[in-house]
């Protein structure tokens, strides 16, 4: 979840800091009329819907082109439920890689020879920071807009686990006609982060229009901005 596709790259490198009780406020203000409504409307993705995805091959999403963050010297980590995720992107990428069976945990960990790309093959939600400590930089690409709204708070507050004091955040969001389309990806707004992350800086740095992918579903107009949420105490410009 927090590594693969995106063809700005260039711009989300350039882009890329616990929760204290005010969090839990934000969950209850998120519990609003609009929180409830989307509720609604939304249908419930299960993991194994994702994994027939990549069995099936039913990943558009999914980048062949290559990014070269471990290349620059960071240590990787991802987190997905579908094995066949980490097993293309190894072949894609020509590496080779070891695979064990996670101990305690329902999952496998998949880690390139030079150890500097570790991916886990598990429910995200049973990720803990104990597992790699926090982190200072966070790609969400295609991952807050993908799972169910209902888990939209369990997900921030492991997110703010996660996040180091100095963390940059990057998320892609999908904007579109709501009243036209209620599905996965699941609209996001620029509000929607400020309820999930009370205590960061959120800057708008770039947008795509990805209108193109959802012609056949009823939409003329979708596109993806891209946010940097930074802790308040700890932001910089970009
Ligand atoms: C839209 S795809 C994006 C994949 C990748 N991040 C990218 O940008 O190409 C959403 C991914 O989230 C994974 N996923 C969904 N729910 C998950 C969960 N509860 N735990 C771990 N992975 C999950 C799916 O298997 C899928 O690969």
């Amino acid at each position: 979840m927090f590594y693969l596709a995106n063809d700005r790259y260039s711009q989300v490198i350039k882009a890329l800091k616990y929760p204290d009780c005010r969090h839990i406020i934000a969950a209850i203000q998120y519990n609003s009329d609009t929180f409830e409504e989307k509720l609604k409307m939304s249908e419930i993705i299960t993991n194994e819907y994702w994994i027939n995805r990549w069995t099936e091959g039913k990943t558009f999403f999914h980048s062949e082109k290559r990014h070269t963050l471990a290349d620059q010297g960071h240590y990787i980590v991802g987190v997905d439920v579908a094995e066949q995720a980490f097993k293309e992107f190894f072949a894609d990428q020509n590496l080779e890689y070891t695979e064990e069976h996670l101990k305690n945990i329902d999952g496998k960990l998949f880690q390139a020879m030079d150890g500097r790309i570790k991916l886990y093959c598990m429910d995200f939600y049973l990720f803990t920071k104990e597992m790699e400590s926090q982190f200072n930089a966070i790609w969400d690409h295609g991952s807050l807009v993908a799972i169910n709204i209902i888990d939209r708070i369990k997900y921030s507050q492991l997110i703010k686990e996660l996040m180091s004091s100095d963390c940059r955040y990057v998320i892609s969001a999908m904007q579109y006609d709501e009243s036209k389309y209620t599905g996965h990806p699941f609209y996001l707004s620029e509000k929607d982060l400020k309820d999930l992350y009370p205590n960061c800086t959120i800057e708008e740095f770039d947008e795509i229009d990805r209108s193109y992918l959802y012609k056949d579903y009823g939409l003329d107009n979708m596109m993806e901005r891209m946010y940097l949420l930074q802790p308040e105490t700890n932001s910089e410009s970009i």
